[in-house]
């Protein structure tokens, strides 16, 4: 006995990366899914209807159930059709993994209006539109007196808190995402559903080209930190009973590290007797911001 048999999952963009290491663990942990993919390129574009049959077959090799779908992981029709395709096979859904991304890099003074919105489509209604069936489905189930299992997973990336400078597209909808995600968490919370982010780190087609291609090297010998399995336990467990005491957190994990990251903190507090003028908001805040830097460096220039 699994602790995920007799569960049912979606993967999004589980044709590579991060998505297939993460349609393998479910179905090793006993999930039957559907591997969701579009099968894009680098930067979105083209498509390959054929790139999630390859992941279904490696499912099947080792013994899992899975099924193939071919859609677009940000279209309404598309995300239903995905869920339907579950539960039509095999009777339920449970498990929502949103995954499915691509980028386009530029700094905020050189990107095109195409590359904000195909980028902020795909990470936040991408995410938004299986949510939104998901939960619907398991809303009408509860209310019809059936059992109810959900668990949404979703994919952000360190760009939404270190805001990188050449993903102003990227980083505001993988911070987008993490809200939404919240939302949800807190909307589902009496059905007994969970909706958690993670933030990996992981040698893939994203990160194995540009400013993070060195970092992310496979070392020739030891333990290989940026192998995306090792993101892959964590959604495993997020997927299953035992990760029912967590909503609405946000986990940083690469190598042997998972982190649980908190919401942004109160830094500093500034109370006026009088309403503000320009002049009280000067005298309070220029004492405090005098030995502060305008904005903390970050480490990551691009790609995740
Ligand atoms: N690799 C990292 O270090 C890293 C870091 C932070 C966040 N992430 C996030 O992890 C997720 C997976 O990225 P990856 O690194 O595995 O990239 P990847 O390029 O290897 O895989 C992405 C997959 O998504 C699919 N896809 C893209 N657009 C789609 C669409 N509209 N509909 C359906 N499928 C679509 C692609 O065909 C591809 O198979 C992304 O959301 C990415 O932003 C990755």
């Amino acid at each position: 006995m699994s602790v995920l048999d007799g569960k049912v999952a979606a993967v999004t963009g589980a044709a590579r990366g991060l998505g297939r290491v993460e349609a393998l663990e479910l179905a090793k942990l006993g999930a039957r899914v559907v591997v969701a993919d579009l099968g894009v390129a680098f930067d979105g574009s083209g498509n390959d209807k054929d790139a999630a049959q390859a992941v279904v077959e490696e499912i099947e090799a080792l013994g899992g159930e899975a099924v193939a779908h071919y859609g677009d992981a940000a279209d309404w029709n598309d995300a239903k059709a995905m869920l339907e395709k579950a539960v039509d096979t095999w009777g339920d859904f449970n498990i929502l993994v949103n995954n499915a991304g691509f980028l386009r890099d530029k700094m905020i003074f050189s990107m095109s209006e195409d590359d904000f919105d195909a980028v902020v489509r795909v990470h936040l209604k991408g995410h938004f539109v299986g949510m939104r069936h998901a939960s619907e489905y398991w809303r009408t189930r509860a209310k019809s007196g059936g059992e109810v299992y959900g668990r949404i997973i979703s994919t952000a990336s360190e760009a939404a808190i270190f805001a990188s400078p050449g993903q102003p597209n990227y980083a505001a909808a993988k911070a987008g995402l993490i809200a939404m995600t919240g939302s949800a968490a807190h909307a589902l919370l009496k059905y007994g559903i969970t909706a958690n982010t993670i933030m990996p780190r992981a040698r893939t087609r994203m990160t194995s080209r540009g400013p993070t291609a060195q970092m992310f090297k496979q070392p020739e010998e030891g333990f290989d930190t940026f192998a995306p399995e090792h993101v892959a336990p964590l959604v495993g467990y997020l997927a299953s009973p035992a990760s029912a005491n967590s909503s609405g957190n946000v986990f940083l994990v690469w190598g042997k590290s998972i982190s649980v990251l908190q919401s942004p903190q109160h830094a500093a507090d500034f109370q006026s007797e009088e309403p503000w003028t320009y002049e009280s908001v000067d005298e309070s805040l220029s004492k405090w911001l005098a030995d502060k830097q305008p904005i903390k460096d970050s480490f990551i220039v691009t790609s995740m």
